[in-house]
């Protein structure tokens, strides 16, 4: 029976590139779109960037741009990497949208209507420089059970203790430096702590969607389970209002009040959806009705799920609307293990990646052949990667095609037997399986069921069996052997044309990975482009295909290599180490100034001021510190400077200093570089001794940009 489904991915933050991350999640999302439309189902697939909160509106800020801006800045970068992994979504669109004003909005507004929204007046420390309330990532202070500096505002990361920002000693706002004072305010509240909020999300987690099946993994089930306590006891009630300054979308009836990003970013799914809809001439109001059955996916990793599981059923129910049949959640990628940091993402730049000419195929295949339905962490190896691309992809699949289709080109003029393939030539190499053909057709509702439940690593296993049998069989019956003593022999033109077969329903099986590959085989095979129904049959008697060249080349360990160099590779600065001798002490020259830049040039350099929260010795590094840095970004940043042979690290603490903030992190021996700091020295360290970080005025703030 056809479906129609309506399928997201988690709307990434605005303020930031895609990362290695955010593109495995789109992988794992086009693979099971595509899959769905070849077995025939309707699918509208919609993404959107994620546009509001306090981090973007304090990014936009401190470049000196609005928030809308740096929101267009970054949805320009969105196509290069969706297109270049081939990641097809319909529909691309914003949460700072008029479609999501207005849901928003009135979403609310049923809300309200229906009872479910309280207010009530919190306390909450503010900053009175910046004028704004600050979310406790923008506190830090004195841990209060253990008293160690710069701590966060919820936890501390040398005891490990959890606290209320206002239990912080000496706390300051990283904003400004400033230390923060209680202020009351009022804020709306969505009622999950209400009988009936509790007695619906009791009844959703455990119930089935549309197709009779669970709405959510059995590891997600327990979670929500624990979320929700006995009872349901434990969910608490959700603060979704923010007071302004904030970029959000104000609140009905309230002014001065804003959405807090987390209510308005889920209903972006439905905004992007109506966008796409008026675009497509499709009927959205039909789509999102809750009285029929078309089904609506989200993509998520496991970082969101209490918003997915929770607030948003309870979000779309409550508002009489529909609710998801399914949160499909995934674990995080690791880079060699590496955990990935989400604002900075791994080692592994996707723009890098494509830039360097690499076939993002081959990371579809990869990332695919790593992915279960289950919410487990996958890696990604480098070796590992080579192996499976090199040896199973292009030596097992695409070698399949240059074995058999140079005989049937040269010797048959491209044509396939026409006549009924014998029975013994069906025969695998291996023993048991008398029709290869046969056997391999009926793998079709097997790798179909794993595609569905998003088993993607069992549908590549199967189909290397069909890889290592279909090779098995050509080293077995040898037609380049044949066609040495009888280039016309029949049998080699059937051996051919299993083989060709073999190749044409692996491709049908591989196709939701490798759609680009699947279509290049789609004209060399001279076929109309393949379903998944496509399975039930075989190539046509006397069917002439096309020549064959070269379908995918192999991956190359040096260009894998330059994947892994940071990118600009940056010396650290270099350590004042000798004293100068007298009679050096002559004249002295200035260093040459460098060539001419413009305005331009200059500007691409993002210098802030930074507060040195910290200096250590470098264990086994005899000419670097390692500094602590703060930029009011609401984290620190780690740099590994080579000022050891200057500065006593106890005298650098407090300081403040200036750092490049948007150069590459660096890998190094000791740990990643997240910037550098700037200092002076002579040409010659002879007649010009010593290293001199810059320090600014008294007055300048962390994270203030020098222009
Ligand atoms: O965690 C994140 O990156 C969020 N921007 C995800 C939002 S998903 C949905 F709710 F929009
Ligand atoms: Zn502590």
């Amino acid at each position: 029976m056809p479906r129609e489904l309506f399928v997201t991915t988690a709307l990434p933050y605005a303020n930031g590139s895609f990362h290695i991350g955010h593109v495995m999640e789109y992988i794992q999302a086009d693979i099971w779109v595509r899959f769905m439309r070849m077995a025939g189902h309707t699918l509208h697939f919609v993404g959107a960037d994620d546009a509001h909160g306090a981090p973007i509106m304090l990014k936009a800020e401190g470049e000196g741009i609005t928030p809308e801006q740096l929101v267009a800045r970054i949805a320009a970068e969105r196509p290069h990497v969706l297109n270049g992994f081939h990641i097809a979504f319909d529909h691309w669109h914003s949460t700072h949208s008029q479609e999501n004003t207005e849901l928003s909005q009135d979403i609310y507004r049923s809300l309200r209507d229906g009872g479910l929204i309280a207010t009530r007046t919190i306390e909450q420390f503010f900053d009175p420089v910046k004028g704004m309330f600050l979310a406790d990532r923008y506190i830090k202070g004195e841990c209060p059970k253990c008293g160690a500096k710069d701590q966060n505002g919820d936890n501390c990361e040398v005891c490990g203790s959890v606290y209320a920002p206002t239990d912080l000693i000496k706390p300051y706002s990283t904003l400004t430096g400033a230390q923060p004072v209680l202020r009351e305010s009022e804020h709306y509240f969505f009622k999950l702590s209400d009988p009936r909020c509790v007695a619906f999300l009791q009844d959703w987690t455990q119930g089935n969607n549309h197709q009779g099946k669970a709405r959510l993994q059995p590891e997600m089930l327990n979670k929500a389970g624990e979320w929700l306590g006995a009872e349901g006891k434990d969910l608490a009630d959700w603060d979704i209002s923010r007071d302004a300054p904030y970029f959000g979308i104000p609140i009905p009836d309230a002014p001065g009040k804003y959405f807090y990003v987390w209510l308005d970013a889920p209903i972006g799914y439905l905004a992007s959806l109506k966008s796409y809809c008026a675009k497509k001439g499709l009927d959205f109001e039909r789509i999102v009705d809750a009285n029929n059955d078309v089904e609506q996916v989200h993509f998520i990793g496991k970082d969101i799920v209490y918003f997915h599981t929770l607030f948003w059923p309870a979000v779309l129910h409550f508002s009489g609307r529909k609710t998801p049949d399914n949160i499909n959640v995934h674990g995080f990628i690791t880079v060699s293990g590496e955990k990935m940091s989400k604002s900075r993402g791994t080692g592994i730049s996707p723009v890098r990646y494509l830039d360097l000419g690499m076939n993002p195929e081959w990371l579809r295949y990869y990332i695919a052949a790593k992915l279960n339905g289950h919410v487990e962490d996958i890696d990604f190896n480098p070796d590992d990667f080579m192996a499976r691309v090199n040896s199973d992809l292009v030596g097992k699949y695409v070698n399949i095609a240059s074995r058999c289709a140079r005989f049937i080109n040269d010797n048959f003029a491209g044509a396939l037997s026409s006549e009924p393939l014998p029975t013994d030539l069906l025969r695998a190499a291996e023993p048991g399986i008398t029709n290869l053909l046969a056997h391999t057709q009926d793998l079709a509702a097997g790798i179909a069921e794993d595609y569905e439940q998003r088993d993607y690593a069992r549908a590549l296993r199967l189909v290397g069996t069909v890889l290592d049998r279909c090779n098995a069989y050509i080293d077995a019956r040898k037609p380049w052997v044949i066609a040495k003593q009888n280039p016309q022999d029949p049998d080699l033109q059937a051996i051919c044309t299993i083989g060709l077969n073999l190749f044409r329903l692996a491709t049908i099986y591989l196709k939701p990975v490798l759609p680009v590959l699947a279509s290049q085989v789609e004209s060399f095979l001279n076929i109309t482009p393949l379903q998944w129904a496509d399975a039930g049959q075989l190539l046509m008697p006397g069917h002439v295909i096309n020549g064959y060249s070269h379908l995918m080349t192999r991956v190359d360990a040096k260009v894998l290599d330059h994947l892994f160099e940071p990118p600009e590779p940056t010396e650290p600065l270099a350590a004042a180490a000798e004293i100068a001798t007298e009679e050096d002490a002559d004249t002295v020259a200035i260093e040459p100034i460098a060539a001419e830049i413009g305005i331009d040039d200059f500007s691409k350099l993002d210098l802030r001021i930074a507060r040195i929260v910290n200096a250590e010795q470098v264990e086994g590094s005899t000419k670097l510190l390692r500094l602590t840095l703060d930029i009011g970004e609401g984290r620190t940043r780690n740099v590994f400077s080579g000022i050891k042979g200057a500065y006593n690290p106890e005298d650098l603490i407090g300081k403040s200093t200036v750092m490049i903030a948007n150069l590459a992190p660096r890998k190094m021996k000791f740990g990643v570089s997240e910037g550098m700091v700037l200092a002076a020295s002579g040409s010659d360290e002879k007649k010009q001794p010593g290293l001199y970080l810059l320090e600014p005025h008294s007055g300048a703030q962390p994270g203030m940009r020098i222009r």
